[in-house]
């Protein structure tokens, strides 16, 4: 799905390379295979957690009219991972926590919205491909068949969002910034379960 318009093709193009190493990580690797265990799945959903706890809560609290354009069901799903973590039985893991740095304005928001939103496409393939533990998906999951059409309308709303060049070069660092997050994040839970697998 290409040509959307602008500021989807500046984001995706500065953040394909990021998808493709993000591909690489063991972890997500294993999951889309289907060959994670299920507390390598916990730790992973764990940094997941740790991720849209605090950018949830920082989005609500410092870009509430972003919250309301985009709508608001687009920031809960600190429940699902929630309802998730406790179905596998496993709180959150303490030692993986570490929030994502709170975006400074709203074009960066946007470019984090995207990263999040954007995500959802990679969950509806995986929860569609039966690989998931069956009892604890809800996260990946996402909107389910809604998935697209809520896509294609968080893309028209980024581009009425960042309407010029300062503001996409804003929010592609952004999206640049969240990618390296769960890049960094996923690595070190990657390291620890697959000693020496990852660097
Ligand atoms: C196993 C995990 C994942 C799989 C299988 C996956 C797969 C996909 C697929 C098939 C697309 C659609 C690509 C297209 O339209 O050409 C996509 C898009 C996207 N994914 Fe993932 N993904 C995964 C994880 C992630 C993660 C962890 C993130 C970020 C945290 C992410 C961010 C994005 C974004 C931003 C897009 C939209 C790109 C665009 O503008 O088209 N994905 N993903």
């Amino acid at each position: 799905m290409q040509g959307m318009g602008e500021a989807r093709d500046d984001l995706r193009q500065a953040t394909t390379a990021a998808h493709r190493r993000l591909d690489e990580n063991p972890l997500v690797a294993g999951l889309a295979a289907g060959t994670l265990s299920e507390a390598d799945y916990a730790r992973m959903l764990s940094a997941y957690l740790a991720f849209y706890q605090a950018w949830e809560e920082q989005m609500k609290a410092n870009f509430p009219d972003l919250v309301e354009l985009a709508g608001p069901e687009r920031f809960l799903k600190t429940h699902w991972l929630l309802k998730d973590l406790t179905a596998l039985g496993s709180p959150a893991d303490p030692r993986i926590s570490g929030s994502p740095a709170t975006p400074s304005n709203r074009a960066r928001a946007a470019g984090s919205l995207y990263v999040v939103e954007g995500s959802t496409i990679g969950g509806m393939h995986l929860s569609r491909s039966g690989k998931l533990p069956a009892h604890a998906h809800r996260f990946f999951e996402g909107y389910g068949a809604e998935t697209m059409p809520k896509w294609k309308a968080l893309i028209e709303l980024l581009e009425a969002l960042l309407p010029d060049e300062e503001s996409r070069r804003e929010a592609a660092e952004e999206a640049s910034a969240t990618f390296a997050w769960f890049q960094h994040r996923l690595a070190q839970i990657a390291s620890a379960c697959f000693r020496g697998a990852e660097d």
